[in-house]
């Protein structure tokens, strides 16, 4: 366990069948993929496996991890020092220093837990266990700008929107606009 507090645990993700079904439900349901990947876009089982045992396995610089709501996996969240990405995928944030700034990526795979401030206690949960743990000084987040939901769940955890990120992501056959957000370590952690 990464963490466990109040409702909220997140875990590893492990490289077993268990996983990466229930990958494979949340990454085929429509509901989801139309806000993560895109509808025409699902992974079905084979291709979880392709695509999540390579980083589950790998080097560890993207750390995948499946998180839970009172004891019920629930959703996937993924975070990544910056420094580690590629340099081509590090310039698409435009950030003048990614020294121990981590960006987050996440989804509720089960959507009858949406909107119910479940994102935002998962979300502020991991702000706080990454800048603790890890050290990081700034974490980023890319939502897509018709993402309401999202951005709204992000601005309640404290990030703040940093820039436009034009044409970003191809999200259903189009190059859509993504908020750049960030939230800074406070001075008082140490
Ligand atoms: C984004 C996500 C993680 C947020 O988690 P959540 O538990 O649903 O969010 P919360 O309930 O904590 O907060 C959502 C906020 O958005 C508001 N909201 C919901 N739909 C909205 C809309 N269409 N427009 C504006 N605000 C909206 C809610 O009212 C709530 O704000 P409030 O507490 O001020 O009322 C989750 O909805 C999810 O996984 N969605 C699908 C995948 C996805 O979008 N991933 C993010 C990709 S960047």
């Amino acid at each position: 366990m990464l963490f466990q507090k109040d409702e909220i645990a997140l875990r590893r993700m492990r490289d077993d069948m268990y996983d990466y079904q229930l990958m494979a439900k949340w990454l085929t349901d429509e509901k989801v993929l139309e806000f993560y990947e895109g509808r025409d876009n699902p992974f079905p089982l084979e291709r979880i496996i392709e695509t999540y045992k390579p980083i589950i396995r790998g080097n560890e610089l993207i750390v995948a991890c499946i998180f839970y709501y009172r004891n019920v996996p629930i959703g996937y969240l993924q975070y990544y020092a910056l420094n580690d990405l590629p340099e081509t995928d590090r310039q698409l944030y435009y950030l003048d220093k990614t020294n121990n700034v981590y960006g987050i990526d996440l989804l509720i795979g089960e959507t009858n837990y949406w909107n119910q401030g479940i994102g935002t206690k998962m979300l502020s949960a991991v702000i706080e266990y990454i800048f603790e743990q890890l050290q990081a000084v700034k974490i980023v987040i890319d939502p897509d700008v018709s993402n309401a939901r999202a951005i709204r769940c992000y601005e309640k955890c404290g990030f703040v929107k940093v820039k436009l990120l034009t044409a970003h992501q191809l999200h259903e056959g189009q190059h859509s606009d993504c908020w750049l957000m960030a939230i800074n370590r406070k001075k008082s952690l140490h």
